[in-house]
């Protein structure tokens, strides 16, 4: 009985994840190790390749794609919880940075793979057009980018995942 208070330790948590989704930000849901690797195998990742996941969450689409298909990977996030749990995930294979998705410089990228909300998705878009080099691939689950012609689209799981290039 006077454990009763225990009861009510969720409510800030799912209060605030209530509030992110109403604003349609991305919550930290990961993605399935599965689902990754169709994305990954999908933007013909390789080794040559330098990947960034924005929003990288707990860190395993970097690890992934460092530890399975040999690319250089980097993650970005700015929950700082998950930016300590996620570098315990990857250890050396990867780099994740502490920060906004909107502040890192993408140039260096030749693919860049999201989960994120449809609103992110979309205010990405001028960022991904101004800084991406030529032939670079971006792989978003589940919101396809408005007004850009998709290269491929797949079923993963129960949302589709989308494949532009940078023309
Ligand atoms: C749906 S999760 C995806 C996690 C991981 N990429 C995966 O697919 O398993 C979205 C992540 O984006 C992060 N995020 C949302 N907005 C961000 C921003 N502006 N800058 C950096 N990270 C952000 C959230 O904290 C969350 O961890």
């Amino acid at each position: 009985m006077e454990l009763y208070w225990l009861s009510l330790v969720p409510i800030p948590f799912f209060t605030w994840l209530l509030i992110e989704l109403v604003r349609d930000e991305a919550i930290p849901i990961p993605l399935p190790k599965d689902t990754i690797r169709q994305m990954l195998k999908l933007a013909k990742v390789s080794k040559k390749d330098v990947v960034y996941d924005l929003g990288s969450g707990d860190g395993r689409i970097v690890r992934i794609a460092a530890k399975e298909f040999g690319a250089k990977a980097v993650g970005v996030e700015k929950n700082r919880l998950l930016v300590w749990l996620s570098r315990k995930m990857v250890g050396n294979k990867g780099r994740i940075v502490h920060g906004d998705i909107f502040e890192e410089n993408l140039n260096k990228a030749d693919v860049i793979v999201m989960y994120l909300s449809h609103k992110l998705v979309q205010q990405l878009k001028p960022k991904l057009e101004k800084e991406l080099k030529k032939g670079a691939g971006i792989v978003s689950a589940s919101h396809p980018i408005e007004g850009w012609k998709e290269v491929e689209r797949i079923r993963t799981g129960h949302f589709y995942s989308y494949l532009y290039k940078i023309s």
